[in-house]
This record gives structure tokens, sequence and C-alpha cells, in this order.
């Protein structure tokens, strides 16, 4: 048994990381069913296609439907209290479930294991929880299942470490158009609300040449996007290269020739120009930014460690509505952290209606363990969080609306990724400045891209006609 430990997560000792190959280990089960439940960003949903990957070249098959499972498989996400919430209730559900079926094996891993308080309460309180791991060892699944299996008993399994890097997964990914590419793991900006930078260990950059060779062999597979991850993409290369950056390698995915190239996420701080000039002249990198402003207020800005003010923000923000064509930007806010008044939050609605994003993310601010903020004073009060939350999102929602509504009878680049929720003659894809839209279309579209003339606009998807 391994159980995380905070203070160790916190290390940033500009220690030499290890690269090393993913290695198979045999499973003791065989032919077994399992299902998989994944909570968070990207970056979780990316490491649940590694655990699928590992899963089945182990012989396992996925089930969408939990009773059919013998082994259940929760990645969890620990970023807001609200995240916590639908993993205990799941879990409480799953307790039943295993109440009538003995064999059945729970597993819980991801983010929130790497919290101390988290990982203890399994220990002492989940007794029918079988196998926890963390985000560090996500490639030896199958030796922590074994361990549980082979000495019946829960097995925990949880590192604090700086963190290596595993190359060579067998990912199984979703669909073969549009995947996910690791490109930073890790996070060294500890803004002082966050708790991700604990778990999931210092900024680890991969090689230029594994990420290339990775998106050169998708291209080969047919597929049409990658999506470059990392907490702050922006960061690219600092740890292991003295002059190659996000602006670099960016132009050399580019090289490969893939059809469409995004990045998230993006901190305003390491935004460099290079990075505006390739995204504007590069036609297969998207013109899409997400750009977590956080809040507009300055002292809220300082409080939050985020080493920018709203003036800096706002000119990367103009310059890169300036200098790319077609660009739309996101962001990200949090409302109600401590000391926010009612002037603070005001400023926030001001930078909103100055920027009118393309979209944002908006949060109510949530404590988190052993974080800088959690302690500090003048916690807001909930019910003053969630009205300056709906307040925010009506403004926001406006500009989404406003800014969707410039595409009326435009003709836009839509990728392909599926059928619509909204019927099942609708097929849905993303712009290339990542707006989602729906129009009638045939399933044999699937994959390709097409023309589409948008003909309504609405705050989260527009309605289009196919013209090829
Ligand atoms: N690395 C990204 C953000 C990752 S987390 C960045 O720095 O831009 C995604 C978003 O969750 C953050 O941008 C922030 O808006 C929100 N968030 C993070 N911690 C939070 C907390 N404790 N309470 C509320 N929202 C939070
Ligand atoms: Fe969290 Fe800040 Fe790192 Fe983003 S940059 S993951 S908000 S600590
Ligand atoms: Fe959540 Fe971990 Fe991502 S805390 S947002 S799953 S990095």
């Amino acid at each position: 048994m391994n159980l995380p430990n905070m203070i160790e997560a916190k290390k940033r000792d500009k220690k030499e990381f290890n690269v090393y190959n993913y290695k198979n280990e045999e499973c003791v089960l065989k032919n077994k069913k399992y299902f998989i439940r994944t909570y968070g960003c990207q970056m979780n949903e990316h490491d649940t296609e590694k655990i699928k990957g590992i899963l089945e070249l182990n012989g396992f098959s996925e089930v969408f439907d939990v009773k059919l499972a013998d082994v259940v498989i929760l990645n969890t996400c620990a970023i807001r209290e609200n995240a916590h919430n639908k993993v205990f209730g799941f879990l409480g559900q799953l307790k039943h479930l295993k109440e009538s079926k003995k064999d059945l094996l729970i597993g819980v891993g991801g983010c929130m294991p790497q919290e101390e308080n988290v990982a203890n309460e399994i220990k002492d309180k989940y007794k029918y929880i079988d196998f926890v791991f963390g985000t560090h060892n996500i490639d030896n699944i199958i030796g922590i299942i074994n361990e549980c299996v082979l000495n019946n008993r829960q097995n925990i399994e949880v590192y604090s470490k700086y963190g290596d890097v595993c190359e060579g997964f067998p990912f199984k990914r979703d669909n073969g158009i549009t995947a996910y590419v690791d490109i930073i793991l890790g996070c060294n900006k500890f803004c002082t609300y966050c708790i991700v930078p604990y778990t999931r260990g210092a900024q680890r950059s991969r090689s230029k040449e594994s990420i290339i060779r990775e998106v050169q062999m998708l291209k080969e597979q047919g597929y049409k996007e990658v999506t470059l991850l990392g907490q702050n993409v922006n960061a690219y290369g600092k740890d292991i290269y003295d002059n190659y950056t996000l602006a670099n390698l960016l132009k050399d995915v580019s090289g490969t020739g893939i059809e469409r190239i995004r990045f998230v996420t993006s901190h305003p701080w390491d935004f460099i120009d290079d990075m505006i000039e390739v995204i504007a002249l590069m036609p297969n990198v998207m013109p899409y930014v997400h750009l977590p402003v956080q809040s507009g207020s300055n002292k809220i800005l300082k409080l939050m460690g985020r080493r920018y003010t709203k003036e800096n923000y706002i000119e990367l923000y103009n310059k890169i509505r300036s200098k790319i064509e077609n660009v739309s930007v996101t962001t990200d806010i949090i409302v109600g952290f401590p000391g926010e008044t009612e002037e603070d939050f005001n400023e926030t609605i001001s930078l909103v209606n100055q920027c009118k994003f393309d979209g944002a993310f908006t949060f109510a601010y949530s404590p988190r363990e052993n974080t800088p903020a959690s302690i500090m004073e003048n916690q807001v009060e909930e019910t003053v969080k969630f009205e300056r939350l709906n307040k925010l999102n009506e403004v926001v929602n406006r500009y989404s609306n406003e800014n969707n509504s410039k595409y009326l009878d435009k003709v836009v680049k839509v990728l392909v990724l599926g059928q619509s929720e909204k019927g099942n003659d609708k097929l849905m894809g993303y712009t290339e400045n990542m707006k989602l839209v729906n129009f009638i279309g045939d399933k044999s579209l699937i994959g390709e891209i097409v023309d589409v003339k948008i003909t309504d606009a609405k705050s989260f998807s527009m309605d289009g006609i196919l013209l090829n």
C-alpha cells in the first residue's frame, strides 16, 4: 500500500525525470468485462483511453451497462467539491450492486485519490473499493489489479512524486477522427485555488520527436484532427529544451500535414508573440484559443497567483483577435474567490463586456484541500457565489449568442464527428474555430470536412444546411 502525501506532491526540485516505455504485465483475470466512467478534463479523458487500451490488451472487453461489468473503474477529478460529490454518489450505487454481485471489483483512479484526505477516507471507510491508483501509475493498473486479486484485499497504490513520463501506451481512442495527444504533463503554476499541481506532479514535456511521431502515426491511421494537451501548453519545452517552444512544436506538427491541429489549455503568462504568428500563418493550426482569465480584478488575480494583470490580459487578447483571422477565444472564470467584493465582481463583468468572449466556462470558487486560497480570509458565502455565477452566465451567454449570430448565412467548414443529439437524421461537428454545428446529412459523411451554411445561431450551437 502507498498513500499520497501533499508535502511531497508540492516539491519541485529541478529533478530530471525518467522517460520509459510501457511494459505489459499479464493479468490474472481472464476474459472479463469492464465499465469505466470518466470525470474531469480532457487529460483525464485521455488517461481513460490509456486505461481502456491496457485492459483490452489483456483480454478485457468494454460494457456500457454497469450491471454487466466484472470490473468497474472510476477515473476521477478533484478540481471542485461537486466533482467529489458525483463520484461518492456513484460509489454508493456501486456498493449496492456489489451486495448482489460479490465478485465485482471496484477501482478508483485519477486525481481524487491523489488527495491525502480522499485516499485515507477510502482506506478507512470504503472497504468495498478494491483497488485505488493515482495519476502517476496508470501504466501499472494491471499490476495493481493482480495484487488486489491475488491477496484478496484492498490495494491502494498512490504516489506523490515529481513524476516520470511513460511512452508507448496502447491507447483505445473513441473514434478514428479526432485524437488527443499529451504534450506536457503536470503543472508548476500553483495558482492559489488549484489542486492540479498536487494531483498531477511537476511540469514535464514529452520530447518533440515522440509527439511528432505520434501525430504522424495518427495521420497515417486516418485521423483528421489532433488536440495537443496540457494544463499549460504554452510552457511546452521549457523544462527540456533551451530554445524550442510551443510555437516551434506547432510548426513541426503542422508539417505532418494532419488537417486540423488544436491545443488546450493556454495560460496567458507564457503566451508569446511567436505563438500568435504560427496560429495565424499555419493553415492547419486552428484559429481557436482557450485563454482562461479567471477574474477581471487585479486584486483577485494577485491573490490567485495568476501573475498577470487585467491590462496584460486584455493586451494579449486584443493581439490574438487582431492578428488571427476568424479566431474565436473562450475563457474560464471563477466567481466568489476569497476576498472578492461586489466591486471586484463588477470588474469581471466589465472585462467580459470588453472582451466579448465566444464562450466561457464559469465556476463558483470551491476550496480545495491544502491550497493557500482555502485558508484565506473573507471566504465568500455560497449564496453570493451562486448569485454572481448566474449574473455572469447571463452576460457570457449573451456574447456567445452575439458571436454565433455573426455566422448567419455564412459558409463554414465542419469536421463531422458523428450523429447529432438533435435527431437521427442530423449530424454534428465543429468549425475551424470550434463552434458546434448541427445539420441534416448522411452518416457516410462522418469523418469528412464539409461546407455548411449557417441558418440559425444559439448560445451553444448553430444549425445549418449542407452544401456539398
Ligand atoms: N490549467 C488550466 C485550468 C485547469 S482547471 C489553466 O490554468 O488555465 C480548469 C478550470 O477550473 C480553471 O481554469 C478554473 O477556472 C477552474 N478551477 C480550478 N480550481 C478551481 C476551484 N478551486 N474552484 C473553482 N474553480 C476552479
Ligand atoms: Fe491549476 Fe493554475 Fe496549473 Fe491551471 S495553471 S492547472 S489553474 S495551477
Ligand atoms: Fe480534474 Fe485532474 Fe483534470 S483535478 S480537471 S481531472 S487534472
